[in-house]
């Protein structure tokens, strides 16, 4: 396979726990770009190196696909033929198109009516069989382990260890851009899996690599917020349905890369995630999912009120692509209100008003 399109396991094959033999089911996920966000800082006027990683460039349009290349080349390897996920919207993407690449059936749970549409339409067209529950994403993920325990199926949620090993390539890629691991590492947090991935891979590379490990920092949607009230939270509620989870699987996982770190949690409400998202949209050009702008809302707060220092060089993880959600997306922005006659002189007369 040409270097130029590799995917993760390729590129980082001596990290990855797999058989020499492993037939590989990738999409060339990963390698996503580390994108300096000098405008922002700008803004805000202070001192910062400020970068996001823009995960909404995987095959699938979010960070999942790392994790999905590894658990179904695993469960490809060992024979499987049917996979299952809980999801709030990207996983069951990520399953259902790698499950399409590998020829295996995919089964995924969503909580009725709380998906965003882009990712609902990715589940259906690559074929996954949808079931539509009445009931969150944590229902969903306990009903999953105990079909995971009666069916021949094999569960390709993040509590499935290879996820994790797949996802923490992104810490990776972010010590190979920088040059060293970043001083911050700002996530969103759902179910937790990421944040926990991403201290598994930069423990894992400082010690190959000799950098030092930076401080992670879980943003979660305040009414969302199980790490914030330090228990579970039973009826999650908010805009960045990706994120709309109160009982996290990972909880240890976050928990130590939080504390190890000497990080932290913090919550921010949906009216500050929208305007977020906004802000990186009209100044940088960047497209994120609501549930991505939190981590971003997380950073410029924490450097406001100088928990993050000045001078700090901050990584902030886009983990889901803007066309994820489009309805959020319109009803952020401006109707278009204004429809002329297709000719040369009106509309040059309405950009003329406008320059
Ligand atoms: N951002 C996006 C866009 C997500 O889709 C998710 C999780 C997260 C952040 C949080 O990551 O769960 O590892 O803490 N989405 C899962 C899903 C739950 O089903 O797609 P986490």
């Amino acid at each position: 396979m040409s270097q130029l399109y590799q995917g993760i396991i390729q590129r980082y094959r001596e990290f990855l726990p797999l058989q020499t033999d492993a037939k590989i089911i990738s999409l060339c996920e990963g390698s996503t770009p580390l994108i300096r966000l000098q405008n922002l800082a700008e803004l805000i006027q202070y001192d910062i190196e400020l970068y996001v990683k823009y995960e909404g460039l995987n095959p699938t349009g979010s960070f999942k696909d790392r994790g999905m290349t590894m658990a179904v080349t695993e469960s490809y390897n060992q024979g499987v033929r049917a996979i299952i996920c809980a999801s709030t919207g990207n996983t069951s993407a990520a399953c259902a198109a790698y499950a399409a690449r590998a020829g295996l059936q995919s089964f995924v749970l969503i909580p009725e009516g709380k998906i965003a549409l882009g990712k609902l339409a990715q589940a259906m067209l690559h074929g996954a069989h949808v079931i539509q529950i009445k009931g969150n994403f944590d229902a969903g993920m306990a009903l999953v382990k105990k079909l995971g325990q009666s069916l021949p199926i094999a569960i390709v949620n993040s509590i499935n260890p290879a996820r994790l090993q797949g996802q923490k390539t992104a810490a990776f890629e972010i010590v190979d851009a920088l040059g060293a691991a970043p001083d911050y590492q700002c996530l969103p947090v759902g179910n937790a899996g990421n944040i926990t991935a991403y201290w598994l891979g930069y423990n894992e590379y400082a010690t190959q690599q000799r950098c030092q490990l930076p401080i992670m920092c879980g943003y979660q949607a305040s009414g969302a917020a199980p790490f914030l009230q330090g228990a579970p939270v039973q009826y999650p509620e908010t805009v960045a349905t990706a994120i709309r989870i109160g009982n996290p699987r990972s909880w240890d996982g976050a928990m130590t890369a939080t504390t190890a770190s000497n990080g932290w949690f913090c919550a921010f409400s949906d009216d500050v995630i929208l305007a977020t998202q906004k802000l990186l949209a009209d100044n940088e050009g960047i497209f994120c999912e609501p549930a991505s702008a939190v981590a971003v809302a997380g950073a410029l707060a924490d450097i406001r009120n100088g928990r993050i220092p000045a001078s700090s060089r901050v990584v902030c993880t886009l983990t889901g692509h803007g066309l994820k959600d489009p309805d959020i997306a319109i009803q952020q922005s401006a109707v278009p209100t204004e429809t002329v006659a297709a000719t040369l002189a009106d509309i040059k007369a309405l950009i003329a008003d406008k320059l």
